[in-house]
């Protein structure tokens, strides 16, 4: 077999990059690699508008290293305030690519979303007249529900309903984590897609807690038990065009982590494209690497694939950094557990 891969420029369809010293410390990260990036707006205080999107895009830019040829698509945060209006001016000059849906309290920054969905209806009906993507975090915060099954109950409780309710509206299920989702995403007609993450393929909730509690492996939604990861293994090795990556890439200084309650998030903005090879490697679908790196995602969200190419080539194993320094503090990279022997050529 070939020991060297050419790939469209990928993107990277979920990307969180933060603002201030973490951003100008993780862009240059993912802009070695990624062409694009579907930027998360869930700031302290987080993008809502289009005016405020446009800036966060301003201050992306400047944090770029030169000569970077890398585009940042923004995102709006939806609140229950959130304007139609606005959303679709931002979408129609092509100021964002998506609206960001996160249920209320579901993670990291989410204390802004949305609380009662009925109020987010004539927005998400003027979304789907203007085919605005809506990026939905499909997990339910009612305390009754247990962690492990809120990506499963979200999709009855919740997303089934609104799509149902909303006849055009085009959902990206992002970081789907189980079976359920993955069935849903299959049986559901057009308009609905999912991104699925680097580290969802590589761990399952035994990672995260056997032999010790690994608080880098902690992310949300929580890592599931193996026949979801196998799901999602066969999901993104598929061909499926439905599937594609978003790396939830979402770095959080090492003390924020390693914390008597640490943050949620898995940084693997740098190595993400040598796991991906591995993975695709070992399940006999390197052919398919492209498709879910940088052919499946434009065409949901209808831009044309990148130009130019990356070469990927196979050789010793590579080496990483355990962490990368930043002006917030150092970040430690998702450790997969295995070795990586494959690498993006400069
Ligand atoms: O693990 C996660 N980290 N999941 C999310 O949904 C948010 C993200 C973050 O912003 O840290
Ligand atoms: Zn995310």
């Amino acid at each position: 077999m070939s020991d060297t891969l050419s790939l469209r420029r990928p993107d990277d369809w979920h990307l969180h990059l933060r603002d201030g010293a973490m951003l100008a410390g993780v862009a240059p990260e993912s802009a070695r690699h990624f062409a694009r990036a579907l930027i998360m707006p869930n700031l302290v205080p987080p993008v809502v508008t289009a005016a405020e999107a446009g800036a966060y895009r301003d201050r992306i830019m400047a944090a770029l290293p030169a000569g970077s040829d890398f585009t940042p698509l923004m995102t709006l945060y939806l609140t229950e305030e959130s304007s139609a209006e606005d959303i679709l001016a931002a979408h129609g000059s092509g100021l964002i690519a998506a609206v960001k849906l996160y249920p209320a309290g579901a993670t990291t920054n989410s204390a802004s979303g949305v609380r009662d969905f009925d109020k987010v209806r004539e927005v998400l009906e003027a979304m789907a007249e203007a085919a605005v993507p809506l990026c939905v975090h499909g997990e339910v915060t009612d305390p009754e529900i247990d962690i492990f099954d809120r990506e499963a109950v979200f999709i009855e409780r919740v997303l089934d309903p609104i799509r149902r309710a909303t006849p055009g509206l085009r959902v990206v299920m992002e970081h789907v984590t189980t079976s359920d989702a993955v069935d849903y995403v299959k049986t559901a007609g057009a308009g609905l897609a999912a991104t699925i993450t680097t580290h969802h393929l590589v761990i399952n909730r035994n990672h995260l807690l056997v032999g010790g509690m690994r608080p880098h492996y902690y992310c949300l939604p929580v890592a599931k038990r193996e026949s979801h990861r196998l799901a999602l293994r066969a999901a993104a090795t598929s061909g499926d065009a439905r599937f594609f990556l978003g790396t939830d890439s979402a770095p959080h200084p090492v003390d924020a982590k390693e914390s008597a309650c640490g943050c949620a998030g898995c940084f693997t903005a740098p190595h993400t494209l040598s796991i991906l090879a591995e993975i695709f490697e070992a399940e006999g679908a390197l052919d398919r690497l492209e498709g879910f790196t940088s052919l499946n995602g434009a065409a949901f969200y209808r831009v044309a694939p990148n130009r130019g190419h990356i070469t990927m080539r196979k050789g010793d194993p590579v080496a990483w950094p355990a962490r990368i320094e930043t002006g917030d503090g150092p970040v430690t990279l998702f450790d997969p557990g295995f070795d990586l022997h494959w690498r993006v050529e400069a």
